[in-house]
């Protein structure tokens, strides 16, 4: 069904309370010689091992929602998202060859967010499966110490069973929690080094047993290094200097990252929505330990990933990480991102989890859904777009809750983003919006809108992007339009736009 776009989009209900960047902001006709391009598959997907079943499904009940949702994101780009397979839950996992049950979890409590014991047999593997031409990062267990003959099982039993989807290993996640936790409290980060460059070997030459040919490689060393997370003097830098990785069997450079933690004490959701997530300074912030690391460990030649992260971490936060400002937080985190090199995004995913994307089947009584941090990656899609000589820009703004983008393709100017992070109640009645001018070259006659939006930052449902919506309950996940776009004509070079609090939009030129 068609309906006509939300009044509050097309009649400017513009209140001046606030301040507004209504004065003229310059684009850059071309990006900067240095701007990295940015792989189409930027959006993707981490799962956690225990629950990949529940995402992906198996070969008699594939998970078709699941697989919609990410064929949109390759509709959209070209390329299909890229999956990992692991987590907290990887290094709690043992394989059991003779298991009938894809996968047994046993919970120390039953409401934990995760279980304590993962047994995984060989119909485990289905799952890889089950969701098209997805290519896969698969998580093995560093934490086990016991067998040597484990790791190698379940290392030769995942490429026989993924065959050519399977893209890189990973071996072990954040270690940097293991001294006291899976190794001994002196546990350095030599012991680390060499323990890794050991089992690596040893999964190596039993992969080349089992399947002939290249090597897929690994993605690591997978640490999480913040210190509102943990407190470590484990540094990146100092790891690569102490011979990790000594055979380069490492791919892809891979750290975690999120923007703060679901432990005590906590502010108010509402509160912190605004604080940390909507919030361009915060991010700026928070990915500056990123950007720094990535240009240090630049001489490995590695492509620089944030192999899992999120919002909020463990797990995210109900009234925070499950509504739609996270949307607009992951729209303006994956732009910087991208404009300052890091190449791949995995967003993670778990069932139940309160950052979650989406919720793959039925489960505490909450029925399959479209989250709204999905509609964030599907703008960044539509940003990117198929180009393969995407560039991003940033263009300063003078507010931390706002943020805009130039997108290049090659040297042209092609699209521009803008967020207003603004934090809007959708109980509220009149929604506020900034105006904006932007300077673009003559030749440029009109662009298309497409916004992102929602009830409110609030919502934790009926959002939409470009006038669409994925939602679960209209056809499982695949794209019906709801509103129609908006177009604008460019006068003389100059291009405004009204954008809603708590609201995005991608202009196409
Ligand atoms: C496949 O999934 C269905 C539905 O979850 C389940 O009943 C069945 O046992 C699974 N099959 C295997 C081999 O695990
Ligand atoms: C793990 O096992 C290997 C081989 O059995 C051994 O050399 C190593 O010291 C062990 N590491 C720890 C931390 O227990
Ligand atoms: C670390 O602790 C273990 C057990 O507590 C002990 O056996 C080992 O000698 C210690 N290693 C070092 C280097 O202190
Ligand atoms: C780490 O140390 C900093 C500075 O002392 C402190 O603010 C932070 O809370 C600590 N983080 C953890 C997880 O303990
Ligand atoms: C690994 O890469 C480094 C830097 O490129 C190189 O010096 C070293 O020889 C390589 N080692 C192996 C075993 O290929
Ligand atoms: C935004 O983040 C910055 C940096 O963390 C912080 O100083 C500022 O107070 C935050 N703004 C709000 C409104 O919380
Ligand atoms: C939104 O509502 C919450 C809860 O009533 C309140 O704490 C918060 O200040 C409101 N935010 C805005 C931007 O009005
Ligand atoms: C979504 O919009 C529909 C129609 O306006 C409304 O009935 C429903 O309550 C909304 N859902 C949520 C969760 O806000």
């Amino acid at each position: 069904m068609l309906f006509n776009i939300p009044v509050l989009l097309s009649t400017a209900t513009f209140i001046a309370s606030g301040k507004c960047s209504s004065h003229t902001i310059a684009v850059p006709s071309s990006p900067k010689n240095n701007s990295p391009v940015v792989p189409n598959d930027l959006q993707s997907m981490s799962i956690e091992f225990a629950y990949f079943p529940d995402y992906a499904g198996n070969k008699s009940h594939p998970n078709k929602f699941s697989k919609n949702l990410l064929q949109n994101l390759k509709s959209i780009t070209g390329i299909a998202p890229k999956v990992r397979v692991g987590g907290t839950s990887q290094d709690h996992a043992t394989y059991f060859p003779d298991q009938e049950d894809n996968v047994q979890l046993i919970y120390e409590n039953p409401t934990d967010d995760q279980p304590i014991q993962i047994n995984y047999g060989p119909t485990f593997f289905e799952s890889y499966h089950t969701l098209g031409q997805i290519k896969f990062l698969h998580g093995l267990n560093m934490a086990q110490n016991k067998s040597t003959e484990q790791l190698e099982l379940e290392a030769m039993e995942a490429c026989t069973s993924i065959g050519p989807q399977l893209y890189l290993y990973e071996l072990g996640n954040e270690f940097n929690f293991a001294p006291g936790t899976y190794r001994s409290t002196n546990y350095s980060l030599l012991d680390y080094s060499e323990e890794w460059n050991t089992k690596s070997a040893i999964v190596k030459s039993a992969v080349q047993k089992a399947c002939p040919g290249s090597f897929p490689g690994f993605m690591a060393p997978s640490l999480v290094l913040l210190d509102f997370i943990a407190n470590t003097t484990w540094t990146a830098e100092d790891l690569y200097n102490l011979g990790y990785d000594e055979h380069n069997l490492t791919k892809e450079l891979c750290f975690h990252n999120y923007m703060g933690v679901n432990a005590a004490p906590l502010p108010p959701a509402q509160f912190d929505l605004q604080r940390t997530l909507m919030n361009h300074t915060s991010i700026v912030h928070n990915l500056g330990l990123q950007i720094k690391r990535s240009e240090n460990l630049a001489y490995l030649g590695l492509p620089y990933t944030l192999g899992e992260l999120n919002s909020i971490a463990n797990q995210g936060r109900n009234g925070e990480t499950n509504v739609f400002g996270d949307a607009l937080w992951l729209v303006d985190f994956s732009l910087w991102a991208a404009a300052h090199g890091i190449k791949r995004l995995q967003f993670h995913q778990g069932l139940n989890y309160r950052y979650a994307s989406w919720q793959p089947i039925e489960s505490n009584g909450i029925p399959p859904t479209t989250r709204p941090p999905y509609y964030g990656q599907i703008m960044v899609a539509n940003a990117i777009g198929q180009s393969k000589n995407t560039r991003i820009v940033n263009i300063p703004l003078s507010e931390e809750t706002e943020s805009a983008y130039a997108i290049y393709n090659g040297d042209r100017l092609s699209k521009l983003v803008v967020t207003n992070l603004r934090a809007f109640n959708q109980t509220t009645s009149d929604r506020p919006s900034r105006e904006y001018k932007f300077h673009v070259p003559a030749q440029h006659k009109s662009a298309r809108i497409e916004r992102l939006t929602g009830p409110g930052s609030d919502a934790l449902a009926n959002i939409t992007f470009g006038g669409i919506s994925y939602d679960y309950a209209l056809k499982e996940g695949k794209p019906v339009q709801q509103y129609s776009n908006e177009k604008t004509r460019i006068r003389n070079g100059l291009l405004t736009i009204e954008v809603p609090d708590s609201s995005a939009v991608l202009l196409t030129l």
